[in-house]
């Protein structure tokens, strides 16, 4: 059971998928600072190289990311973590935690290396837009079960705990994340800000797996606990999704005033429907949406970047190097 007597018998396993997906979390292991940024510092000071609008949605996403990360991960460590004991799935949910704690140092080694105003980037969005529009329907779920009297023993408090687990894996990881992650992994496809992008290119795989971990785990809870299923609460996850998808297409009018860089505002609104209808299927619910084929086919690829990449070919040269070491 996802809350059993044995939080920290490890095997034989309940959950032998839940260890899987942590050895699959563990072999995607990166660091920020192993890519190269050094063009992308050139491309950023060069007058010409990027418009004033481009740079505007550069560090608006990364205004978005910057703080998104750090809400995961606390969600995270102090209510899915508290709430669920099974052993291989606390592994995969600690694993899970540091690969966020990974993202924020990117976005914030992208910031560095960029000499962006850091208050700018962390703080500003705060005060009003899309982006605290965006947390803060974020942030609804984890109010109540943040609540250090919390707990699962209650019909109502079971439902509020699935629904953060929904509005987290599917909505926030699963979805608010999709269209800031085309818009900046576009300027690649121009040649621009590659590393930046190439950054990106590792945190859309590690989300790509965090959101097929969160809807097994979705999936498993109601097997579980049927009675917290009722009709009120899928027609309010529903809901929820639908109002995440109003809240990306407010976030990318905001970051793309016009139609720019070659993308329109007609195909993110496609896109993030696709996804949605995705994400509702994935845990048998029907969707209002109904759009088969995504407008951005080159995402797909990202998702399954090859694990033969260089990039990986030399981090594991380098473990066995360390693994050589006389420790005597
Ligand atoms: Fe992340
Ligand atoms: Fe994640």
């Amino acid at each position: 059971m996802l809350i059993g007597k044995n939080p920290t018998q490890l095997m034989p396993f309940t959950y032998p998928w839940a260890w899987e997906e942590f050895k699959n979390l563990c072999k995607n292991h990166w660091l920020p600072q192993e890519i190269s940024m050094s063009q992308d510092i050139f491309q950023w000071k060069s007058p010409g190289k990027l418009t004033a609008q481009e740079k505007h949605l550069i560090q608006n996403i990364l205004s978005f990311f910057a703080n998104s990360d750090v809400i995961v991960g606390d969600n995270i460590l102090m209510a899915i973590y508290k709430n669920i004991n099974n052993p291989e799935v606390r592994q995969y949910l600690i694993g899970q935690a540091f690969q966020e704690s990974v993202h924020s140092w990117s976005y914030a080694h992208i910031v560095e290396s960029l000499s962006m105003d850091q208050q700018i980037i962390f703080s500003e969005f705060k005060k009003e837009g899309t982006i605290k529009d965006k947390h803060d329907f974020q942030m609804q779920y984890t109010d109540g079960v943040l609540d250090p009297h919390f707990n699962t023993d209650t019909l109502e408090n079971r439902q509020m705990f699935l629904r953060n687990l929904c509005g987290y894996y599917l909505g926030m990881e699963g979805m608010q994340f999709y269209s800031a992650f085309v818009l900046l992994l576009n300027f690649k496809r121009r040649n621009l800000m590659v590393g930046t992008a190439e950054q990106l290119e590792y945190i859309v795989r590690d989300e790509s797996l965090h959101c097929r971990f969160g809807t097994r785990l979705i999936q498993q809870y109601i097997e579980e606990n049927p009675d917290v299923w009722t009709t009120e609460l899928q027609n309010q996850i529903v809901s929820d999704i639908q109002h995440v998808v109003k809240l990306e297409d407010a976030f990318v009018a905001d970051c793309l005033p016009e139609d720019i860089l070659g993308l329109s505002r007609k195909d993110f609104e496609k896109y993030i429907r696709y996804i949605a209808q995705r994400r509702l299927q994935s845990i048998d619910l029907v969707s209002p949406y109904q759009i088969n084929e995504t407008p951005f086919p080159w995402m797909n690829e990202i998702m399954d970047l090859p694990k033969e990449k260089n990039f990986f070919e030399s981090r594991v040269t380098e473990y066995q190097a360390g693994m050589g070491l006389d420790w005597n």
